[in-house]
């Protein structure tokens, strides 16, 4: 029930095509968020219902399940900061959520985002199309809106991706960046592109710097949201997302953001699309990021047990 849960909660319930159950470990407070967007329901015209919980059992036989759970980024923090605490706290509440809905699917939103993914992908035991993490349409929402404010047209115009993972070295597809169908090279010029592609990977801690305390929730509930629509509504979008590579992109063994068809059953497919040599350096470099923070976690991880 913090800031992105509660958020997504607000927009989920008021699309009205789910009940939503929030859970938070604060005494009071999913109940207190649950009970407010409930009230809101005449006014908006939802007959979803929206509750609060401090436990799992009322989740009990979710179809979807988003965690949201862990610390956010303070000023001068990096994403890879929270890992060890986040690990702990994502771990738990994977646990959790397997034991009430051993058919769900997870939405990963925790930070350092791949990492958080990926761990709730091991803890798990579910298959790798059930267990996947948002960050590429946020990323690429970023890079979507620099692009409309640049050229003055409708964001709607704008299709980009942005693969890797959720950190300072994601990488946006230039080459795969069009506006109405026009690619971008044809209307920015190389640096104009390069400063947008810059602030799209800061886009993050540009709005942590703003906000001083915690981080962005408004873009990240609306990216969440667009997943959660393309899995209860059965959509197969084209999205990127984290899931776990086996060979893809010549990368196993690790979750990172690439293109997926997105529907029913999770990741209904990993999508190739082909790489210049440049951008495949890139997105290894984005996945060896990823893999040492996962090296981390396993090393604790054999500490502690
Ligand atoms: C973001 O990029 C918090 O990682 C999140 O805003």
């Amino acid at each position: 029930a913090g800031n992105v849960g509660a958020t997504t909660a607000q927009r989920i319930h008021q699309l009205g095509y789910a009940d939503v159950v929030l859970v938070d470990i604060v005494d009071d407070l999913p109940q207190g968020k649950a009970l407010d967007m409930a009230e809101s329901g005449p006014v908006i015209g939802s007959d979803a219902s929206i509750t609060g919980s401090n436990g799992y059992e009322e989740t009990a036989k979710s179809d979807l399940v988003i965690i949201t759970a862990g610390i956010a980024r303070k000023p001068g923090m990096s994403r890879d900061d929270l890992l060890i605490t986040n690990m702990n706290i994502v771990g738990s509440v994977t646990r959790e959520v397997v034991k009430y809905s051993p058919d769900c699917l997870i939405i990963v939103v925790s930070n350092p985002l791949d990492a958080m993914c990926h761990h709730a992908f091991e803890v798990s035991g579910l298959p790798r199309n059930r267990v996947f993490g948002m960050a590429g349409v946020l990323d690429t929402a970023r890079f979507r809106t620099f692009i409309a404010q640049e050229l003055d047209v409708s964001v709607e115009d704008v299709q980009a991706y942005v693969l890797g993972g959720h950190g300072d070295d994601m990488v946006p597809l230039v080459r795969y960046t069009t506006v109405g169908g026009i690619p971008i090279s044809e209307l920015l010029a190389s640096d104009v592109v390069d400063r947008l592609v810059k602030r799209a990977r800061q886009g993050g801690g540009e709005i942590v710097a703003l906000l001083k305390a915690g981080s962005a929730y408004y873009a990240p509930s609306a990216s969440i949201t667009q997943m959660a629509e393309a899995v209860l509504l059965e959509k197969n979008r084209i999205l990127p997302a984290c899931v776990y590579l086996e060979g893809e992109y010549g990368i196993s063994g690790v979750s990172v953001g690439v293109p997926v068809k997105l529907g029913a059953h999770g990741i209904e497919q990993v999508i190739e699309i082909s790489l210049e040599d440049a951008e495949q350096a890139m997105l290894n470099k984005s996945a060896n990021s990823v893999r040492e923070l996962i090296e981390v976690m396993h090393a604790h991880q054999n500490r502690t047990s």
